[in-house]
């Protein structure tokens, strides 16, 4: 969302937000992963044939083989043929950090949550476009648009990253380390709104330039409405 309204402006009265849209399509599944355009495109959603315990045990190992070469590959979620799909992935611009940590993500659980390579470079042209400084993510898991963004942040710059899931944490902060952008990044673990609660009560409404939201689909108004508070007018959400 390019915030042009004024801070006080509520969801519903507002068009919805370019990247949301991008990210949901028209028509979202409830519980369905949020960008996957088509099924074929995305190990998460590739069905599962109805069949004897064997078999169907047999073609969930298969499925789920196939949904970590998926990931490994960051082809998941783009709803585009195998050949864009690795056209993208030779032309993406990823940092060699980040293409660890998608490997190492690959062969954990939840991988299919986490955003394509192209995806991350969108994010992080979108920081530079806007030239950022203050950022802030919902929705962590491994790290990988966090470390995206960080990585496009200049020095000084700040990413607030927001999750709750200390595990995961753990897997970010080693390639934040990794990644030499560590001083950036100032993690957050907790439940997201309570962390942007807390930044407002700080008095830091109105001073982010960007922020990304990939986390708990229900509580997105509610993150919507907080961000309005922390975004700036004309930064983007
Ligand atoms: C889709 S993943 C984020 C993927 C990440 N952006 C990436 O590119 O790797 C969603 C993450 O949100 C976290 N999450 C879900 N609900 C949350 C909440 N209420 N507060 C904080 N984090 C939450 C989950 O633990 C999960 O790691």
């Amino acid at each position: 969302m390019h915030r042009f309204g004024s801070a006080s402006a509520s969801a519903s009265s507002l068009p919805s937000p370019p990247v949301a849209a991008a990210r949901f399509g028209s028509a979202p599944q409830r519980g369905a992963r949020s960008l996957c355009l088509t099924d074929s495109a995305c190990g998460w959603h590739r069905r599962r044939p109805r069949s004897s315990s064997a078999s169907a045990s047999a073609s969930s190992a298969a499925a789920t083989a196939a949904a970590v070469e998926d990931a490994r590959k960051g082809r998941k979620q783009l709803g585009a043929t195998p050949n864009l799909f690795e056209y993208l992935l030779a032309n993406v611009r990823e940092h060699p950090v980040l293409r660890e940590l998608r490997e190492e993500t690959a062969t954990m659980r939840g991988s299919q949550m986490q955003v394509s390579p192209a995806q991350a470079q969108l994010l992080a042209m979108l920081a530079q476009i806007l030239g950022a400084q203050r950022c802030i993510e919902v929705g962590v898991y491994t790290g990988y648009s966090s470390l995206a963004v960080a990585l496009a942040l200049p020095e000084s710059g700040r990413l607030v990253a927001c999750e709750r899931d200390k595990r995961c944490l753990e897997v970010a902060k080693k390639y934040y380390q990794r990644a030499g952008v560590a001083h950036k990044v100032d993690v957050k673990h907790a439940l997201a709104a309570d962390s942007l609660k807390s930044l407002i009560d700080c008095g830091e409404a109105n001073s982010y330039d960007f922020a990304f939201v990939d986390a708990d689909k229900r509580m997105y108004e509610e993150y919507y409405e907080l961000l309005l508070k922390l975004v700036r007018l004309n930064g983007s959400l």
